[in-house]
């Protein structure tokens, strides 16, 4: 099954593979011969016997070697770039597929689980590759030709000698089974801790200033020791084949000196002969037979730890994405961008609804103020119209079509959104403006981040637009992180803006200036604003009021303010 699934993905290293088995099978092939050479030598030093040339022995055996050693180094070499080539091909191949999938999707798989797994996993696959493929053919190959020469060698002899093999495969095969499920276990540990790890360093200032430490410390701990457990289990079982491996190794080398001292001795006299040469040999051979099985053993470690892995990376990979085009979904000839949430019920929990029946418009090039308590669903709707989520009745319209309907690319090209979280990437605030509009020149970069209001800190930066923001922006106050996201979107210059308390950080001064920057963009815009602020919410030609997961009102600040419902205290107007 895994094996099916790794071959399919080694697509054009495939050949590079077989390349791999090959030299590796004629290094093995090579390592039969010298013991035959040393033999040879034995048989020309027996007295009356005609010895050949000692130099063109030696000669050979060198050539051999030199081969040999050529042939390992082309083995193994092969193997890992087939490998490397794999691990790259699959940690792109995994990136791209967690793009399709909805931000839901990936919430409910912790973050830093899913970081162990397309990074942890395919470094698993990429061992496999590189050492479990060709080491495992070997181990097969190895202990099957040898036992080959030595039957034609001497059948009596080898039948005695190989006897400790088939029990030896048998113990092994046991105990593989034994092992076989704790590597899963192993590795799905591993993941929790580091997702927890990863986890605490990004909350690393609460932790600091809330002193948590011990709590924190005490939760990875406790995972940190069943992930040691748990591996400690798994090897106290995986190590055994190794002490197995020398016990039958050790009994063969006693068969061989009770039934060749025997035969040389006493068997002399009937059919059961041996001579001495054909004894190192077997010697010889038997000090290599038994090591293939101690690999094979590691080997099934790789094997279990890559299947393991590769069962929970094609889980990934085949995971379907649930927000996807619809089959039917085309780019509408004559756009229009009216947003109509029509009756829209969504919930992220079932029986825990966010919105229950919420029905308002925007018209084109309107400017709506989205207004509620915290936690009633604003940035919900605002996400339901990019469509990070589905409604689960009713429907979000842009242009009339249900934006179901929309091909998702073209739906998310009509949208600027600056999110209630801003996020910044690593890196300097031009490539955090450039997200926006690829090919932006510094014309545009410098009118936009004039227009959020964010020109006077840029240019206070010694290295301005290429100052580097940090991890997560962090090097940037709450308030330039806002501004720098704002310009981001409005270098976007998309029909639709959605401002999800885009200003909440900034101070009264920056929001007014960036006020008149939203209005300046609102014509030939279509905009939604989620704000906190009265003022900003006055630019609004109209608010809405979200109560209860329902538009309870609706209107300007005036006929608002008249009716003294709901809006007017949430505002205490
Ligand atoms: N990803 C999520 N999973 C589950 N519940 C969520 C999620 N995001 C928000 N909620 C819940 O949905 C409700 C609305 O949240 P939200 O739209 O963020 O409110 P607002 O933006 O109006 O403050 C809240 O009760 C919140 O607990
Ligand atoms: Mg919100």
């Amino acid at each position: 099954m895994f094996i099916k699934q790794i071959w399919g993905v080694l697509e054009s290293d495939r050949r590079l593979i077989v390349l791999s088995i090959f030299c590796g099978l004629l290094f093995t092939g090579l390592g039969i011969l010298p013991p035959l050479l040393v033999r040879e030598m034995l048989l020309w030093l027996q007295p009356g016997s005609q010895p050949g040339s000692f130099t063109m022995l030696a000669l050979l055996a060198a050539s051999i070697y030199v081969a040999r050693g050529a042939m390992r180094y082309c083995y193994g070499l092969a193997s890992h770039i087939a490998a490397y080539n794999t691990l790259h091909r699959l940690t792109n191949r995994v990136y791209a597929h967690l793009q399709t999938m909805s931000p839901s999707y990936l919430n409910r798989r912790h973050s830093g689980n899913l970081v162990a797994r397309s990074i942890g996993d395919v470094d698993a696959i990429e061992d496999f590759i590189a050492h479990g493929i060709p080491e495992t053919v070997l181990a097969m190959v190895i202990p099957t030709t040898m036992s080959v020469v030595l039957l034609i060698i001497n059948w009596q002899l080898a039948l005695v000698a190989l006897l400790p093999l088939p029990l030896l495969a048998i113990v092994m095969y046991i105990l593989r089974k034994r092992t076989r499920n704790y590597w899963g276990h192993v590795r799905k540990q591993f993941a929790t801790v580091s997702a927890l790890m990863s986890d605490f360093l990004n909350g690393i200032k609460v932790i600091q200033t809330f002193q948590a430490y011990k709590v924190t410390a005490a939760r990875l701990q406790f995972q940190s020791k069943d992930y040691r457990d748990k591996i400690v289990h798994a090897n106290k079982w995986s190590l055994v084949p190794a002490g197995v491996v020398e016990v039958f190794s050790g009994a063969g080398i006693v068969c061989v000196i009770c039934a060749g001292s025997w035969m040389v001795t006493v068997g002399s006299h009937t059919q059961l002969q041996v001579s001495i040469p054909d004894l190192v040999v077997f010697l010889m051979y038997l000090g290599q037979i038994f090591l293939p099985f101690l690999r094979l053993a590691t080997m099934t470690d790789h094997i279990q730890k890559a299947a393991a892995s590769a069962a929970r990376v094609f889980e990934l990979l085949e995971a379907k994405a649930d927000i996807v085009d619809a089959a039917d979904a085309r780019v509408p000839v004559d756009p229009c961008y009216d947003i109509t949430f029509d009756n829209v019920e969504f919930s992220y929990q079932e029986g825990e609804s966010v919105l229950a029946g919420t029905t308002f418009s925007i018209a084109e090039n309107e400017i709506v103020a989205l207004v509620g308590e915290t936690g009633v669903g604003k940035s919900t709707a605002c996400q339901l119209l990019v469509r990070f989520h589905d409604v689960t009745q009713g429907a979000v319209r842009v242009g009339g079509v249900d934006v179901r309907e929309l091909p998702l690319d073209y739906l998310r090209r009509q949208i600027a959104m600056v999110p209630q979280e801003m996020f910044l990437f690593e890196g300097s605030i031009r490539e955090n403006l450039l997200i926006g509009k690829e090919d932006a020149t510094e014309a545009e970069l410098l009118e936009a981040i004039k227009q959020a209001d964010a020109i006077e800190f840029v240019e206070s930066f010694v290295d301005g637009l290429d100052t580097i923001v940090g991890e997560r922006g962090v090097r940037l106050s709450g308030g330039q992180k806002q501004r720098v996201g704002i310009a981001r979107a409005l270098l976007k210059d998309a029909p639709i803006l959605v401002l999800d308390e885009a200003t909440s950080a900034v101070d009264v001064e920056t929001e007014a200036a960036i006020r008149q920057a939203i209005q300046r963009a609102a014509t030939g815009r279509t905009v939604l604003i989620v704000a906190h602020r009265l003022a900003t919410i006055k630019t609004a030609s109209r608010i809405v009021v979200l109560d209860k997961g329902k538009v309870v009102e609706q209107g300007t600040f005036a006929e608002l303010v008249e009716k003294q419902g709901v809006f007017c205290r949430i505002y205490q107007v």
